[in-house]
């Protein structure tokens, strides 16, 4: 298993994932932060680990899901949003929503020192909502399921959260600056939305619209060698979550994990 902080597209990789034959990154990729998410993938693969969870990238359904509440705290949540902090780390990201983990649940977790030895900055933000919203000011934005890619978004300046944590406890925060700015990308995560379609919304999305095709090919390709799940898999985690009640009932009759990503009409 790979150490959080691991260097995955430079140099840090543990020597016994290089000398795996099939850990090659398969290219091209369209921007060099690409290399470190399917190398993550591919040497779990290639250990024969099936990972619980693992970030999908664009144009996967599942970045389109729009999750629901989640209804129980227990070990097995809680070992997942481990396993969502380890890969956040991983991908040097600092806030990493459950729909990017095709989980369709309500929950984002967030470190904005991007550091794993930085624990007191470890934040879950359970079924959270945004309460109060004041100010707006453009910054640059990118994200984990399209790695390498980064443009200006205009977000709230302050924002008023609320979520429960993982104890249960329901807490309120008001959060200014990158903060903010995390925990507005990630509950847009969570209704589905990613950061490029923000700028699409504001008229600003010229340039990174250009840059989209090149990641449904990419991820086509991924999905053809078997290294990103498919939706059978994806189905079968979610029927084993609604079974043990971790997600409403109401999921397994849903068919928002069914079928392909419309992406390149949408771009
Ligand atoms: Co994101």
């Amino acid at each position: 298993m790979l150490q959080p902080g691991g260097e995955l597209a430079g140099g840090r990789v543990p020597r016994h994932f290089r000398q795996l034959p099939c850990a090659v990154i398969p290219g091209p990729w369209p921007g060099r932060h690409l290399a470190g998410l399917p190398l993550t993938v591919l040497s779990r693969r290639c250990l024969e680990e099936e990972p619980f969870v693992e970030i999908v990238p664009y144009p996967h359904p599942a970045l389109r899901w729009k999750a629901k509440p989640v209804s129980q705290i227990d070990a097995a949540l809680r070992s997942t949003v481990r396993e969502m902090f380890d890969l956040m780390y991983e991908a040097r990201g600092i806030g990493l929503a459950a729909t990017q983990v095709a989980l369709p649940i309500r929950l984002f977790v967030v470190n904005p020192t991007a550091d794993p030895d930085e624990t007191e900055e470890e934040f879950v933000f359970i079924n959270p909502e945004i309460v109060r919203r004041k100010g707006q000011v453009v910054g640059e934005e990118g994200c984990l399921s399209l790695p390498g890619l980064y443009g200006d978004v205009t977000r709230a300046e302050e924002v008023v959260i609320e979520a429960f944590d993982l104890d249960g406890q329901g807490f309120e925060m008001k959060l200014d600056d990158l903060a903010a700015r995390v925990v507005q990308h990630e509950t847009d995560h969570l209704d589905g939305i990613l950061f490029t379609d923000r700028m699409r919304q504001e008229g600003t999305s010229e340039r990174v619209d250009l840059k989209l095709p090149k990641f449904v090919s990419v991820y086509e390709q991924a999905r053809r060698d078997g290294l990103v799940s498919s939706d059978e898999s994806i189905k079968a985690r979610i029927d084993e979550m609604v079974r043990s009640g971790r997600i409403p009932e109401d999921y397994a009759d849903c068919d928002t994990y069914r079928g392909s990503f419309p992406s390149l009409s949408e771009a």
